[in-house]
């Protein structure tokens, strides 16, 4: 070795053998940018109850994967569609199902998020749900502990509201831990209470030896823009909001993201934007121009992200016509 590239190389490794957690911190920041860019799928989909009735197909994957997207986080609902028994067993037919996303998306060269989205079971009694929630995950990362480094787990989608600071933290405490037994070397996605606020991460203390974790927040901002028309956020008649992109507008945008920025650098925890995404009573000019500024803003930090949602509602895809929202698409994948 040359003397100039020894002088630059040796601090390095003297470094990574003072902290034996260095490389793992390197390797977490790496996996999240080949995480890159993503989509939310199957969490309302029919498949859960009866797979022959299911909206989306595996050619759905293939699609994902060549219009330019790295990874799937599929929205799983463990007790709604796995119906514990009274031991806390889930049915064999919710692990058929979601093996089958999971297969279908490795071999399209996707990375899969096993996203816990079960947050409006668990939210309004999380101590009730607790024993479930715990004996859910048990089963899902004994059954995944094969699976290999480009499957992710990410613990509960958006703790709220009966979530305290406090709780929330003892909650996916208790889940990593389990977690852990099983599946040491697995990636592990987490966020803050309430909401996966994007204003929350203050509040999400990470256990520092564990350097094998992403922080998770949502962005829907400005709220009254991507929300505008949403029955379930009150807002059923408050539509007619547009997003420009006028100074001001990107000013916030950029104001909010720089704090996540900050809290990211300040603990050596790589950051994914798991869910970001417009209405369909929103203008498509104003849809297309926020998606596509907030998501470069995203890939300008090194973030990974994925929108929400590939059908449905907030929908990227028409399933019933197999073809993509092309203004939305060309907005979160610029064409070339
Ligand atoms: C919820 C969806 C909702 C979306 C946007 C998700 O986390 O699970 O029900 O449509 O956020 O509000």
């Amino acid at each position: 070795m040359r003397l100039r590239a020894m002088i630059l190389v040796f601090p390095a490794i003297l470094l990574a053998l003072a902290n034996p957690s260095s490389s793992k911190a390197e390797d977490v920041f790496q996996k999240n940018s080949r995480l890159g860019r993503g989509v939310n799928l199957l969490g309302w989909d029919a498949i859960w109850e009866n797979p022959a009735r299911s909206r989306f197909e595996a050619v759905d994957f293939r699609l994902i994967r060549e219009a330019g997207f790295n990874h799937v986080r599929v929205n799983l609902h463990p007790l709604r569609d796995g119906k514990p028994d009274s031991s806390g067993k889930l049915r064999e037919e919710f692990f058929k199902t979601m093996d089958w996303a999971v297969d279908h998306a490795l071999s399209n060269q996707l990375m899969v998020i096993l996203d816990f989205h079960d947050d409006l079971a668990i939210s309004p009694d999380p101590e009730g749900k607790r024993r479930d929630f715990l004996a859910a995950w048990t089963a899902i990362a004994e059954h995944c502990k094969n699976c290999p480094n480009t499957v992710l787990f990410e613990i509960l989608n958006e703790p709220a509201p009966k979530f305290t600071q406090e709780s929330w933290e003892e909650y996916w405490r208790a889940a990593l831990a389990i977690i852990r037994q099983s599946n040491p070397e697995r990636t592990v996605i987490i966020g803050p209470a309430p909401w996966n606020g994007v204003g929350e991460l203050d509040h999400l203390k990470l256990p520092a030896e564990d350097r094998n974790l992403i922080a998770t927040v949502h962005y829907y901002n400005p709220f009254p823009f991507t929300h505008q028309g949403t029955p379930w956020t009150g807002q059923k008649d408050k539509v007619g909001v547009s997003w420009t992109g006028r100074e001001g507008d990107m000013k916030a945008v950029e104001q909010e993201l720089g704090k996540v920025s900050a809290w990211s650098k300040q603990h050596q925890r790589p950051i994914y934007i798991g869910e970001f995404g417009t209405f369909e009573k929103a203008d498509m000019p104003s849809r297309a121009a926020w998606t596509a500024f907030v998501a470069r803003q995203f890939e300008k930090q090194g973030w990974s992200w994925a929108v929400w949602q590939f059908a449905d509602n907030f929908a990227v895809f028409d399933l019933a016509n197999q073809k993509w929202v092309e203004p939305l698409r060309d907005a979160l994948i610029p064409r070339k």
